[in-house]
């Protein structure tokens, strides 16, 4: 059974600069619930009930955020402010939060090493922050239920643009047991576009044996000088395919900034209390546009 999860949040955030020079990016909230949030109630939704951080100086808030908050409880509690009462309180239930340092930047591969301790010879998840799935789907449910079932590592894949290639861990596929299933033979880090295996992309969460952590002791520093989890995948896989599941969900690289916008647009758009009233503003909002850019371009041709 898979109940640990993994999640390397040591990172600098430089891509979302300047918002994230005195705060994590993991604290910047998507709607009204920081992106750690999500990742977090997805282990908990999957029936993962331990996590731990791998962390680096500077990002305690995240562990206070699912911690138990006295002084705000009691004074919520005077107010009769039973729902956000609930809403604090409950954050400290969705899991076990551990956490770990990585003391230098080593790369992702090395940040999962420094969980090795923790998680012992389970089998465990790895989830990174950047990558947010739509809550409404089970997704990391069926890579864990893939797992179980298989024993292999299982990864999750996306089809990106040959030009997106370089961005990512790129795998060699044989086609799976489904449709959306493949036998993960071989991957690549970040390739140049003429040398991408194929168009299907890593994206941020992992189902993986304890073995890879024997792997990640042994791999060398790849791409960008780093120890990359994608190096040691590809170990893995050539002793013994991995899995790979399309990635069915809507998924946001919040890492990105057009990508943490539309995230937070279509999280709203999702809920109940504010989605309606969100839907009804775009419409507007979009026949603006399209009017004031229809008499600029009638005033340009006059
Ligand atoms: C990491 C991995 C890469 C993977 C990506 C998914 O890269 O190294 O293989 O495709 O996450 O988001 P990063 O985005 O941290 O540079």
């Amino acid at each position: 059974m898979v109940r640990k999860a993994l999640l390397p949040v040591a990172g600098l955030g430089t891509r979302s600069l300047p918002a994230t020079k005195a705060v994590p990016k993991e604290l910047l909230p998507l709607v009204d619930k920081p992106a750690i949030q999500y990742l977090v109630e997805e282990c908990s939704r999957a029936g993962l009930d331990d996590v731990v951080f791998v962390t680096s100086a500077g990002k305690s808030g995240l562990e206070d955020h699912f911690d138990r908050l006295p002084g705000l409880e009691a004074a919520l509690a005077a107010k009769g402010k039973e729902d956000e009462l609930a809403l604090v309180t409950g954050l400290a239930e969705l899991a076990s939060i551990h956490s770990v340092r990585q003391p230098e930047p080593l790369g992702l591969g090395h940040a999962v090493l420094m969980g090795a301790d923790h998680v012992g010879d389970e089998s465990f998840a790895v989830l990174l922050g950047d990558d947010i799935v739509d809550p409404n789907t089970a997704f990391l449910e069926r890579m864990i239920a893939t797992h179980e079932r298989t024993g292999r590592g299982v990864i999750a894949l996306l089809e990106v643009e040959p030009e997106a290639a370089k961005l990512y861990g790129i795998a060699s596929v044989q086609p799976g047991d489904a449709d959306d299933e493949f036998l993960v033979t071989d991957l690549v880090e970040k390739p140049p576009v003429d040398e991408a295996p194929s168009n299907l992309a890593v994206i941020g969460r992992y189902v993986l044996p304890s073995t890879i952590f024997e792997v990640l002791r042994d791999t060398p520093p790849g791409r960008g000088g780093e120890i990359q989890l994608t190096d040691a995948l590809r170990t893995l896989a050539q002793d013994e395919p991995l899995v790979g599941i399309r990635v069915d969900a809507p998924r946001y690289d919040i890492g990105d900034k057009l990508g943490f916008v539309t995230a937070t647009v279509s999280l709203a758009a999702e809920r109940p209390d504010l989605g309606p009233a969100l839907l009804d503003w775009l419409r507007d909002f979009l026949a603006g546009q399209d009017a004031a850019s229809g008499a600029a371009s009638r005033g340009g041709s006059a």
